[in-house]
């Protein structure tokens, strides 16, 4: 038990680690924080009209979810360490991203974190996950409903397709919680103002 703990809060304090904030800080950009929706993440990022330092927050933000749970996956065996702890873990570094330690518990809604999370549990589901984002983005220009309609579909995949096991569980609170975060973009959408993706914003949030 006390390594599974110690895992759980390796992931919770590295998926802490806001990198929308900490890349923007770094390249010299003002805080996501404040312009667009105030959101620390990689859409956000996109807003500033910074496309490397999106990509960039997109890419650590995902491999914050991944490599925890690879590493538990790869040398978790000996120390008592199977798939559902993996999993958990993968919970706690999404968990980390939505309320920092490092940022006064001001994170945010958590999409690419679960990407990488759902990428390192199965693959083939962070692949179907990924594919349904990119097909609702391209065809309705909308970040928010592409991460929401991924949010539904995820838990479904993975029951349908695979199987009923820890890793449900995990799936399904992440996409309970980050469909939650996206209150205020479902509202939005609702009222037809939400932002497309390549839309710049120069107003705070
Ligand atoms: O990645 C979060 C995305 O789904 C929405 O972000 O900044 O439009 O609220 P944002």
């Amino acid at each position: 038990v006390l390594y599974q703990a110690l895992a759980i809060l390796a992931g919770y304090l590295i998926g802490s680690l806001s990198f929308a904030v900490i890349i923007s800080r770094v390249m010299g950009l003002s805080d996501p924080r404040s312009y667009g929706s105030g959101n620390p993440g990689a859409t956000n990022v996109l807003r500033s009209g910074n496309k490397a330092a999106a990509i960039l927050t997109l890419l650590f933000d995902a491999l914050k979810g991944y490599v925890p749970v690879v590493l538990v996956l790869k040398f978790g065996a000996p120390f008592d360490m199977e798939e559902g702890t993996a999993a958990m873990v993968g919970l706690a570094a999404f968990i980390g991203h939505l309320w920092p330690v490092f940022f006064r518990f001001e994170g945010g809604k958590g999409v690419a974190t679960a990407a990488g999370v759902l990428l390192a549990i199965n693959p083939w589901l962070g692949l179907s996950v990924l594919l349904t984002w990119i097909v609702v983005a391209f065809l309705s220009r909308y970040s928010s409903l592409a991460s929401l309609a991924a949010a539904v579909c995820a838990p479904l995949f993975q029951m349908l397709i695979w199987d009923v096991g820890p890793e449900l569980l995990a799936i399904g609170l992440m996409s309970l919680l980050l469909i939650w975060r996206h209150s205020a973009n479902i509202k939005k959408l609702m009222a037809g103002t939400e932002s497309k993706l390549g839309q710049k914003a120069s107003a705070a949030a």
